[in-house]
């Protein structure tokens, strides 16, 4: 090829090449208007490290941690599979018998599922699978936070587990707003097992800082 042609072929390469890179976007869910969501927190980091495929921790208890998390849009996944994979514990996700649909989560419809729960203290939705704590001393607790709370379902899963001699670290995600005494009403739920509070994690948050946060609980 003439070196014209070649430069124009690499021209033609770099102008097709705009763009490349660009981080991926998650499913990040909006807070609701009267909350709007910061422009950062609609887009998560690559996560730097690997992460372990989800394991059956009833399996593999080794690391003495878990990572337990409920996520209806991804966000707190990202998270948790974040806290995983710097802690090296395992990871299990609270999945509901009724999985939420896009329109069980319009906040903007005061009718729809996730805010009926939301509004009904005593409402206890049903869990999908058993998830066994046995072997486990610490447990990373990670969840939405919906209408100012953690979902109903945190709730179902505390009230039916044990946490005797376990410490539980409530982790969430949010639009904008902060954690809350979500971990303190967690704790009272539970009755068992010793509940920090919780603690917001920004999905911008770099994994110096998730580290710092880590090393932060002793
Ligand atoms: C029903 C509902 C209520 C929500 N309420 C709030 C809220 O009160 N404050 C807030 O900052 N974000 C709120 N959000 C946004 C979520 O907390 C946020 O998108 C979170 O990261 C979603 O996590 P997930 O993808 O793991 O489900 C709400 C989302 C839903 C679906």
């Amino acid at each position: 090829m003439k070196k014209n042609a070649w430069i124009a072929a690499l021209l033609l390469a770099a102008l097709l090449c705009t763009g490349c890179g660009a981080p991926a976007e998650t499913a990040a869910q909006p807070a609701p208007a009267a909350e709007p969501t910061p422009a950062e927190e609609t887009t998560a980091p690559e996560p730097a490290a690997a992460q372990d495929p989800e394991t059956n921790p009833e399996e593999t208890a080794g690391s003495g941690v878990l990572v337990v998390y409920f996520s209806a849009t991804g966000n707190t996944r990202i998270v948790a599979e974040r806290i995983a994979a710097l802690t090296g514990a395992d990871l299990a996700e609270i999945v509901p018998a009724q999985p939420y649909t896009a329109e069980d989560l319009d906040y903007g419809d005061s009718d729809t599922r996730a805010t009926v729960e939301q509004n009904t203290p005593d409402a206890r939705p049903e869990i999908a699978d058993e998830i066994s704590l046995d072997g486990y001393t610490t447990v990373y607790l990670g969840y939405p936070i919906w209408w100012g709370q953690a979902p109903r379902i945190l709730s179902s899963f505390v009230e039916s587990h044990d946490f005797t001699g376990k410490t539980v670290i409530p982790f969430c995600t949010s639009g904008s707003s902060g954690a809350g005494t979500t971990g303190e009403t967690l704790a009272g739920q539970a009755g068992t097992g010793t509940f920090l509070s919780a603690t917001r994690l920004s999905l911008r948050i770099s994994d110096e800082e998730l580290q710092t946060w880590i090393d932060s609980l002793g």
